[in-house]
């Protein structure tokens, strides 16, 4: 089994971006409910972001919860608001030990009270740390998020603040929820499907996109390292021939 020593560490994805997905289909095959497979999926962020930062990942994103699962049986989602409120207090000091900068993108207002608040405090509490930047996807859409850029860009075309010729791809990027962070280089999902869901579309143009059929709960080091050394042997060509790189 591979490890983190086999990995190039000149040859880094800069951010790497998962879709975490199987957990309910993790519980089903053991005859247990959907939460008890988020519960275990904790386990797999925790040693995720441990490994990412171990291996010197500057960013790692994960999608914790989209749009589209505040549709879910009201229950189930009570129970990812609150795993992710204990799994903040339990974490503070991991992420502070390990030098982790935590972030968040996505409409961070449609949270619980709760969730907001602690949320608030350990970015504040980690806002100093100069390692990774853990972001946290959390009422993300990527559609909402180009929409509310577009919205936002408009109102500064009208009011004199930007011509519609400067619009490129900069002012773009600042007016995304990721305006603080790169392109992702390195996009995962788990548990076997081949879809994109509303992640990060316009970030990911130039990603190298990696599917594992593993479910979430069960992602460890070799399988971060799987998809790493994939990265690592594929030529990223940004549109060029082979020729125009060597
Ligand atoms: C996808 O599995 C997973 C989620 C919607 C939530 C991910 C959340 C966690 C791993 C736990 C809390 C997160 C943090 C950051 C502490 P699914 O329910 O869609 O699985 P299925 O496709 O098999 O139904």
């Amino acid at each position: 089994m591979q490890t983190i020593k086999d990995v190039n560490p000149n040859r880094l994805p800069k951010h790497v971006a998962i879709i975490m997905d199987g957990n309910g289909r993790w519980a089903k095959q053991r005859g247990r409910l959907r939460i008890f497979g988020h519960e275990n999926g904790v386990e797999a962020v925790r040693q995720t972001v441990e490994n990412c930062a171990r291996i010197s990942i500057d960013f790692l994103t994960l999608y914790a919860f989209s749009t589209e699962n505040w549709n879910r049986p009201k229950k189930e989602v009570q129970t990812l608001m609150k795993l992710l409120v204990s799994s903040l207090k339990k974490e503070l000091d991991t992420l502070n030990k390990n030098n982790i900068r935590l972030r968040a993108i996505g409409n961070i207002d449609s949270l619980p009270q709760k969730a907001q608040i602690e949320l608030e405090e350990v970015m504040q509490r980690t806002e100093k740390n100069s390692g990774m930047t853990l972001t946290l996807a959390l009422s993300y859409g990527s559609r909402e998020e180009l929409k509310t850029a577009v919205k936002a860009i408009s109102i500064k075309v009208k009011n004199n603040i930007i011509s519609t010729d400067n619009i490129d791809d900069t002012v773009i990027n600042t007016h995304l929820y990721t305006h603080f962070l790169p392109d992702v280089d390195l996009l995962i999902r788990t548990s076997g499907e081949h879809r994109i869901s509303n992640f990060l579309l316009w970030q990911i143009a130039y990603a190298e996109l990696f599917f594992i059929d593993v479910f979430w709960p069960d992602f460890r080091e070799h399988h971060l390292v799987q998809a790493i050394l994939s990265y690592q042997n594929r030529e990223r060509r940004f549109g060029k021939t082979s020729e125009q790189l060597h």
